[in-house]
Formats: structure tokens, C-alpha cells, sequence
């Protein structure tokens, strides 16, 4: 029987490119967007929905609506995300919220609406797409940072909690990837960015190599085989690296003392001011 799979953030990127693979690999495939006119591709198994993750009433209504059509879902794929870039200091309240509200409450809300559902079928797959800057800090991300560090929080918890009712939870962290992210979806503090801010001399010497990194990244099709894999693959890790800089990166996270790794991450991005 073909599996069932809800994703978030397919309108484009990473979620597109996996809804897509997915979906011509049999797959029944609902793709939550926020705005489904933007996907204009047109497969058999392939059904755009409009989704609004930070709203448990749209959440309820799309699994609602999964439920009656297909009678399970089997895989959910955690993938909307954006960064938000400013200082600790400059940050509005309303930023801090939302870059939590869509990167981890979403998840939260997602996994508790689907969960019953995967415990009474006593099978299921939950991939929560993080980051290698869920394991690395760097500065002016600090709220990415700790968003991405707790959707690793979230995948080393929840795995002890669903594992007695079959449900594989897993963490997929990508590097830098080419897709809209650093276009469209980069979501930028005007002060921390504004020639006077004191941190000025610190964001003209990171950005510039931090989105030449993300629009000079793997192909998003490499982390949407990689989910592909995650969910056939009974035996996947509980978290994966895709992409050059992140398991380049994470493997040096392991060796290096905090301290170490620090200086080398000044050092690779000229932060010694
Ligand atoms: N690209 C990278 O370098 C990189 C690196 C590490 C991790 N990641 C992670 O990979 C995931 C996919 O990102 P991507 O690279 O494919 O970027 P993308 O092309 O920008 O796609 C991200 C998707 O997330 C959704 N999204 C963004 N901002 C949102 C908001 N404010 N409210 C609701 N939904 C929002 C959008 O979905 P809809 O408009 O369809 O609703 C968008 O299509 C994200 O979780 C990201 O953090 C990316």
C-alpha cells in the first residue's frame, strides 16, 4: 500500500523538490503550503493544500481532511523554516516569537495532531528538518540557533515517547543549500543591518559569505533523496548531515574542544575584528 505523507514548506526549496520525488516514487503526497498557487506542478498523487502552521484549526482541518481521503497518514515531514538575522539586542519581540512560532511550535503542533493518528495504526514516520545550525552557533543567528537547537531537542525527545508504538522520529540537518532561502526567505533586523548599528562591522564581514555559502549550496534534490532514504530505511539514524559544509562542520563540532572549534569558526569567517 502506498504511504501517506503530509510536508510543510513545498512550495518551494527543499519541500518542493521532496514532494515531487515522493510523489513520482508512489508515494501519496499532500503538500502544505502557505499559498498553493505557487505550486504549479501537476502529478497524479500529488495533492497541494493550503496549510497554516502556526493555526491549529487549518492543522486539524488538513489532517481531518487527510483522514477521510486516505484513512491514515504515514510520514510527516517537518520542513518549513525560515532564519531570522539580528542581534540578541535589536531583535523585536514579535521577531523572536515568530522565527519560534514557525520553526519549532509548528512542529510541536504537527506532531501532536498527527500522533494519534500514527499510535492507532501502530506505524509511523516523523523527519524534522533542522540544520547543522542545530549543533554550531554563529553570531547574528542566535534565534535560528536556538530554534534549530530545539527541533534536535525536539527529535531526541519525542523518539523516546513514540518508539513503543512504532513511530521513527529522525532529525535531517542540511549545510548550506541553493534554494529560496537566502532569496526570499531570510528575514533580516533593519537595525542590525543599518550602517550605524554597532554590530555593523560584524555583519558586513558574516553576510556576505554566509549567502554566498547558502546560494552557492548543494542542489535540494541531494536532501530530498536524503529524505526519501530516511523514510524507506527501517534502520536510518535518529539525525543526518546532508550537504558539504554541514557534515564538514559537524565532524570538526565532535573533535574540537567548544573552545577550538570557536577559534576556527573566527578564523573561516574572519570574525577576529
Ligand atoms: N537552504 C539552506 O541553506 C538550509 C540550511 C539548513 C537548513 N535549512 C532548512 O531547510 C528547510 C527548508 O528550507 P529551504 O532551504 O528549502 O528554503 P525555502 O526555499 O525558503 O523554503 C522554506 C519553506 O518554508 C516555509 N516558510 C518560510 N517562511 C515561513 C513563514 N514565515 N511562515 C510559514 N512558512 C514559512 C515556506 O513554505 P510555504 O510558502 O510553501 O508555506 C517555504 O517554502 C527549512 O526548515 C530550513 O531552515 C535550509
Amino acid at each position: 500500500m502506498e504511504k501517506v505523507v503530509l510536508i510543510t514548506g513545498a512550495s518551494s526549496g527543499i519541500g518542493r523538490i521532496t514532494a515531487i520525488l515522493l510523489a513520482q516514487h508512489g508515494y501519496i503526497v499532500y503538500a502544505g503550503t502557505r499559498d498553493p498557487s505557487k505550486f504549479t506542478i501537476k502529478l497524479d498523487n500529488l495533492h497541494v493544500i493550503a496549510l497554516d502552521i502556526t493555526d491549529n484549526k487549518s492543522i486539524k482541518h488538513t489532517i481531518d481532511a487527510i483522514q477521510a481521503e486516505q484513512g491514515r497518514v504515514d510520514v510527516l515531514i517537518n520542513n518549513a523554516g525560515y532564519a531570522l538575522v539580528s542581534t540578541v539586542e535589536e531583535a523585536s519581540e514579535e521577531e523572536m516569537f515568530n522565527q519560534f512560532n514557525i520553526n519549532v511550535f509548528s512542529i510541536l503542533r504537527l506532531c501532536k495532531a498527527v500522533t494519534p493518528l500514527m499510535r492507532m495504526n501502530s506505524h509511523g514516520v516523523i523527519i524534522n528538518i533542522s540544520s547543522f545550525l542545530g549543533k554550531i552557533g554563529l553570531p547574528l543567528f542566535t534565534f535560528y540557533n536556538a530554534s534549530k537547537y530545539a527541533v534536535e531537542g525536539i527529535t531526541d525527545s519525542l523518539r523516546y515517547e513514540l518508539e513503543p508504538f512504532n513511530i521513527r522520529v529522525h532529525s535531517i540537518m542540511p549545510g548550506f543549500f541553493n534554494t529560496n532561502f537566502a532569496k526570499g526567505n531570510l528575514v533580516t533586523n533593519d537595525t542590525t543591518l543599518d550602517e550605524n548599528s554597532p554590530y555593523s562591522e560584524l555583519a558586513s564581514n558574516l553576510l556576505p559569505d554566509i549567502l554566498a555559502q547558502i546560494n552557492g549550496g548543494n542542489e535540494a534534490k541531494e536532501a530530498a533523496e536524503l529524505i526519501v532514504k530516511t523514510i524507506e530505511d527501517d534502520t536510518s539514524p535518529a539525525r543526518s548531515t546532508v550537504g558539504d559544509k554541514a557534515s564538514k562542520f559537524i565532524a570538526m563540532r565532535r573533535e574540537l574542544s567548544d573552545e577550538d572549534f570557536e577559534r576556527r569558526v573566527k578564523e573561516y569567517y574572519n570574525l577576529n575584528g
